[in-house]
């Protein structure tokens, strides 16, 4: 890996130069400085990716699932060979620090071993039949060729978390990352190809999104599994007509701090959940619900906490947090710091942009649940805290908003811990425990405007195959369900 180079696009096995003969910086956003010069694909190379998907997809799945779970195993080691390496990558091109960018690379060895060992059961099911001398069971056929598109956040983690379910069920990929974080994708790939992953199973295109959009239609593209913005996914399941889709959109997740709850405990979680990864995750807690028995105490404790974040460079180990991704990120937390001044909400703490893309932990308060704070996803390291009066209060402003994806409660009262947990609209739900630490072995995935379908775990398996269901007559006679059991015997 060497910065200052250019780099190629991986089509059926090889590295090839677009036929745009443009190409695209990334930016180290720290210092402001390029790393490296990317591919500005265009169609005719997104149609050159599927082409060698399609080619390579009929071989590939027929390769037994535990074989290719030997390749997946093999990235596994390859990434934990590597993770300090990568780890350090991810924070150079994303600004994530770096023990969050070996978490990264972490969160793919996980997911890498997990899918491996998936290539032994991928179980479907065996069931009765109505009739006599008949059985039926499911297996798992792949969809076909998928697309999968990439956010910045997460570079190596969500690209792992797709491709390895992907690649298990046996079908080829074409895969589109984000334009901020490409060299995380490139290298990505590396890894996979030296595993084995034969030529033209995962064929990497960079390019703009409107470019790859010409995926999302072919017809030959079956699956399309997206992880981003929500308009991006809302337009994705308008132009991608009856494909299977799954899509995993922003968030605007709540921590409820009840009156009971170990305060010291909810500070770290919350400190952990709204400023980690610069508050850039989908799992970010970006609303505090407090219970006004105790907003003081717990404010307070949080001033002390987050005047203690040590802000600087993400590759220095003391380093809590680094700058935001790009420009554009920084104008829209900047944007919603002026939002939130306007619509009345209180400064319990100011941090607001620095110099470079840097831009310090900022927290409101007495902010009302229809704010525009406490309603948009900000993606930044913005916090607002909203006053509870009781749990079901709690629940009721958590749930006010468009999105499900994450929410969490801190309470020592066991029952109320369940009753928020059946109530909270969201598909995660933390109990004393922030919105963020999902572990790759359980479902990830939101409700509402949060997206749909379930990444990772066993669940993840669905969203890239089919399922097929075999019935099979050994009667040696025609028998018709719903009508031989009932006829009259004579
Ligand atoms: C995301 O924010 O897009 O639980 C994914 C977490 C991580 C995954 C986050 N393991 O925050």
């Amino acid at each position: 890996m060497f910065f200052g180079r250019t780099y190629e696009n991986y089509i059926g096995g090889k590295w090839v130069s677009s036929s745009s003969g443009k190409t695209f910086m990334s930016y180290n956003p720290t210092s402001g400085k390029p790393i490296a010069k990317f591919q500005l694909s265009n169609e005719d190379d997104v149609n050159k990716a599927i082409n060698a998907a399609e080619q390579a997809f009929p071989a590939w799945s027929e390769v037994p699932p535990p074989a290719r779970g030997q390749i997946l195993l093999k990235a596994a080691e390859i990434f934990k060979k590597r993770k300090k390496e990568l780890g350090k990558l991810v924070s150079t091109e994303m600004g994530k620090v770096i023990l969050e960018g070996e978490a990264d690379v972490q969160e793919a060895v996980d997911i890498f071993e997990y899918m491996a060992g998936e290539g032994r059961r991928l179980f479907g099911h065996t069931t009765t039949s109505e009739l006599k001398d008949k059985f039926a069971m499911t297996i798992r056929i792949p969809i076909g060729i998928v697309a999968c598109i990439t956010p910045w956040n997460f570079p190596i983690a969500i690209p792992a978390w797709k491709i390895s379910a992907a690649l298990i069920c046996g079908n080829t990929i074409v895969f589109k990352p984000s334009s901020d974080t490409p060299l995380c994708a490139i290298e990505f790939v590396k890894v996979l190809e030296q595993a084995g992953v034969p030529s033209g199973v995962v064929n990497l295109v960079t390019a703009p999104g409107n470019t790859f959009e010409t995926a999302i239609k072919d017809d030959r593209v079956r699956g399309i599994a997206f992880t981003g913005h929500k308009d991006t996914g809302k337009r994705i399941i308008e132009i991608a007509g009856l494909k299977k889709v799954s899509l995993e959109l922003g968030s605007k997740n709540a921590i409820i701090v009840m009156d009971d709850a170990n305060l010291d405990l909810a500070v770290d979680g919350v400190v952990w959940a709204a400023f980690g990864t610069q508050g850039q995750r989908c799992t970010a807690c970006s609303r505090v619900i407090v219970h006004e028995k105790v907003k003081e105490e717990f404010e307070r404790k949080l001033v002390e906490r987050v005047k203690k974040i040590k802000v600087g460079n993400p590759l220095d180990p003391k380093t809590e947090m680094g700058p935001v991704v790009n420009k554009a990120q920084l104008e829209k937390i900047t944007k919603y710091l002026e939002i939130g001044k306007r619509e009345g909400a209180r400064l319990l703490h100011y941090g607001g942009p620095q110099k470079g893309l840097y831009f310090l932990p900022t927290i409101f308060t007495d902010t009302q649940a229809d704010m525009n704070i406490c309603r948009d996803e900000i993606f930044g390291p913005i916090l607002a805290i909203i006053t509870c009066t009781s749990l079901q209060n709690a629940i009721d402003i958590a749930n006010s908003v468009d999105y499900g994806l994450v929410s969490s409660i801190y309470t020592k009262d066991i029952g109320n811990a369940m009753r928020a947990a059946k109530k909270l609209e969201t598909g995660i739900t933390y109990i004393n425990a922030p919105t963020i630490g999902a572990e790759v072995h359980l479902p990830f995935g939101g409700v509402k405007k949060s997206g749909h379908g379930r990444e990772a775990g066993i669940l993840g398996i669905d969203e890239f195959s089919e399922i097929k269901t075999i019935y099979i007559d050994y009667s040696g006679r025609l028998q018709r369900a719903q009508i031989e059991p009932y006829l009259k015997k004579k």
